[in-house]
């Protein structure tokens, strides 16, 4: 956090006033409080007033708020100190970036955003560039973690930022734009890339989407209850899925001539993964990343078109059965829980190898 001070005399203006129309939005706001009450709006009244003067809080509109108000300059002063959304000197007129550089962002990559800061706009914060038309700070967590790494240019945040992506939100401001804020990297919220990360170990729909888990009735469910194989190394609704599973499938492949293929035992039972044609981009992702896939699995997945982590995570129950069963390992895939191995390294987590 930097020492936060106003702006040099040389470019504070003289006075400062509302517009007309901020005026009356002004009067507003003071009115939704207690008479004795009115500094409450001393927060919305500065950020409207930053607006109207280019995104930067002279001394004289901090002045011209605490008459509004009734309040001590020196009160007013502390507000537009403490908060980093005030600016208290000329920004960029295109953007001000405030870089996010608290440790889930850091962790996340900011401290590359700030290089491309340095780079593009001022070796130092709070410097114009030389044209004018950016400047940059970075700021403490501004509350947008689950989208780490971010960054807020004026009332907009702009999250899930790589060093390609965000030169291409610098690109569109210095275009003139306003680029679409949000996630820059597809998600709509702060949904997990690569699907659900919970529930997967629950009783599953196979029919319903993507394999979404759905609760089965407790009276159906001790029906299909099998008697229990011993199953380690996984949560005990995992086991309980993989038995019952691996009981159903064994009573099938029962039931096929004794020299059926792979295939012919994996359609028997589930549902062919759809495989692409190739690798995306020619550049297949190491699937032995995933515990319980070695050299040959991975040579198999490969010439089924599995190439990458995202297509095993979206495998539905049919598809972990057909696959399972193909590679005479039915069950396997949920004990040693591919598909959540499989989500974690889509969104570019660690292995559990390594
Ligand atoms: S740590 Fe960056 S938004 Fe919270």
């Amino acid at each position: 956090m930097s020492v936060r001070r106003l702006a040099p005399d040389e470019v504070q203006p003289a006075s400062f006033a509302f517009s007309a129309d901020n005026l009356a939005w002004a009067k507003v706001q003071i009115g939704k409080f207690p008479a004795d009450r009115k500094a409450s709006a001393v927060i919305p009244l500065l950020w409207r007033a930053q607006e109207q003067h280019a995104y930067w809080l002279p001394k004289a509109a901090i002045e011209y708020i605490a008459d509004m108000l009734d309040m001590p300059y020196i009160r007013v002063f502390e507000v537009a100190t403490f908060y980093t959304m005030f600016q208290l000197q000329p920004v960029g007129k295109k953007a001000h970036v405030q870089v996010c550089g608290t440790t889930p962002c850091m962790l996340r990559g900011s401290e590359e955003l700030i290089k491309i800061c340095k780079n593009r706009i001022h070796h130092d914060q709070f410097h114009l560039s030389a044209d004018g038309d950016f400047s940059w700070e970075e700021v403490e967590c501004a509350g947008a973690c689950v989208n780490a790494p971010m960054i807020q240019v004026f009332s907009d945040t702009y999250e899930d930022l790589t060093p390609e992506s965000f030169e291409k939100v610098l690109d569109a401001f210095a275009r003139g734009e306003k680029p679409t804020p949000g996630p820059q990297n597809g998600r709509h919220g702060s949904e997990p890339l690569g699907g659900a990360l919970t529930l997967r170990d629950l009783p599953f729909n196979a029919s319903s989407p993507g394999g979404a888990a759905v609760a089965e009735k407790p009276k159906a469910k001790a029906k299909a209850e099998p008697k229990s194989e011993p199953v380690a190394e996984t949560s005990s609704a995992a086991a309980d899925l993989a038995a019952r599973e691996e009981a159903e499938i064994k009573a099938k492949l029962a039931t096929l001539a004794a020299d059926a293929t792979p295939e012919q035992k994996a359609d028997a039972v589930g549902t062919k993964p759809k495989g692409m044609a190739a690798a995306r981009d020619a550049k297949a992702d190491k699937l032995q990343r995933i515990k319980g896939i070695g050299p040959v699995n991975e040579t198999k997945l490969n010439a089924l078109g599995i190439f990458h982590f995202d297509q095993i995570a979206s495998w539905t129950r049919e598809e972990i059965r057909w696959v399972g069963t193909y590679l005479s390992f039915p069950g396997r895939i949920d004990r040693e829980e591919w598909t959540v191995q499989a989500t974690t390294l889509a969104a570019g987590g660690p292995s559990v190898k390594e």
